[in-house]
């Protein structure tokens, strides 16, 4: 919807090619970065921890370097302007108890996973510059993202799309570990929101306000279906699937599994004036009917990559 907006430009990079970032920095003089780019799916960091030591803690490293640069070229009134946002996770503050409360920015940290620990490991080097060099950054930690576009790899799409395919729908463990679902929107929205007006320095939970187990997730997901595609004819299977959730199957747990993340996002609520607004059952109906809708850009990406990284992951846990 944007690719002929003057203001946006596309450039495809690495992070850690810190000519290709510095010299974009002098070309376009932004006024902040918003820094998204990670590898973000905890699976593919158990079998290969280390692309997120590279891209999740040197690459922070190299774009934060290449920032400082700049800001040291930079004018003093843009210097005063500049932002630095750097988007982090809930799961920096490690597995909470059934009964704890909400992870406060206060928490410590104690990430489980080789992707929470270089998340935890790239939100310290952010702070020390802020400390240090008096560098202009803000750090959100946002709990699990969803929505239409995410790729399929994560919970949510994937087993949309495994529902669709007349696939089994894998559970880790027992189904029961709990995340809270943040609509992409929103997400983007408290970001919108902290750029403009988040105070250096500061740290803001972006929470969902929507706990949710697993196996609840999964069956809100077959229930839509249910209703959205009922009764799908799928190639190799005997007769039509009159309930999509006879597709969920229980497999072996996640390394490390974590089993509760949960945010207090009152700060950015009662200091920002952001909140969320969708709510979980209305956001799902969302997301799974744009899946049904959107058959090309799903063939696009189940292609290629995506095909080896499903082999390896499903390979191994056969
Ligand atoms: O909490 C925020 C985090 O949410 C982000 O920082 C991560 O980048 C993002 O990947 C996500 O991490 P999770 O590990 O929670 O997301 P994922 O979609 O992989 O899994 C959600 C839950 O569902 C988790 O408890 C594992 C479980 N799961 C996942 C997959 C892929 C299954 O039961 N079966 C599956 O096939």
């Amino acid at each position: 919807a944007i690719a002929k907006d003057p203001r946006y430009v596309f450039v495809r990079g690495d992070i850690n090619d810190r000519a290709l970032v510095e010299s974009l920095l002098r070309q376009h003089k932004p006024r902040a970065i918003v820094h998204f780019a990670a590898e973000s799916h905890v699976d593919r960091s158990i079998y290969g921890p280390g692309d997120f030591v590279q891209t999740n803690i040197v690459g922070t490293f190299n774009l934060l370097e290449a920032a400082r640069a700049y800001l040291g070229e930079s004018t003093a009134a843009a210097r005063e302007q500049f932002r630095f946002l750097h988007v982090s996770t809930d799961e920096v503050y490690g597995s909470l108890a059934a009964d704890s409360p909400p992870a406060t920015e206060a928490f410590p940290y104690a990430p489980s996973s080789p992707y929470s620990a270089s998340k935890a490991a790239a939100d310290h080097l952010v702070r020390a510059y802020c400390c240090t060099y008096g560098f202009p950054a803000i750090i959100t930690n946002c709990s699990n993202n969803y929505g239409p576009r995410q790729f399929p790899e994560k919970l949510i799409p994937l087993v949309t799309l495994n529902a669709l395919a007349g696939k089994p729908l894998p559970v880790y463990g027992d189904g029961l570990n709990i995340r809270d679902w943040l609509y992409v929107t929103d997400h983007c929205e408290a970001l919108r929101v902290v750029l403009a007006r988040g105070r250096i320095g500061e740290t803001y939970n972006i929470g969902g306000n929507s706990e949710k187990t697993n196996l609840d997730v999964v069956k809100t997901i077959c229930a839509t279906l249910d209703e959205l595609r009922p009764n799908p004819l799928i190639p190799h299977h005997s007769s039509p699937i009159t309930h999509y959730s006879s597709l969920i199957t229980f497999v072996k747990d996640r390394p490390g599994h974590d089993r509760r993340y949960a945010l207090d996002a009152s700060k950015i609520r009662d200091q920002l004036g952001w909140q969320p607004h969708a709510r979980f059952e209305s956001g799902i109906r969302e997301t799974v009917a744009w899946y049904l809708a959107q058959g090309d850009w799903v063939a696009g990406i189940m292609s290629g990559e995506y095909r080896k990284w499903v082999e390896k992951q499903y390979g191994v846990r056969d």
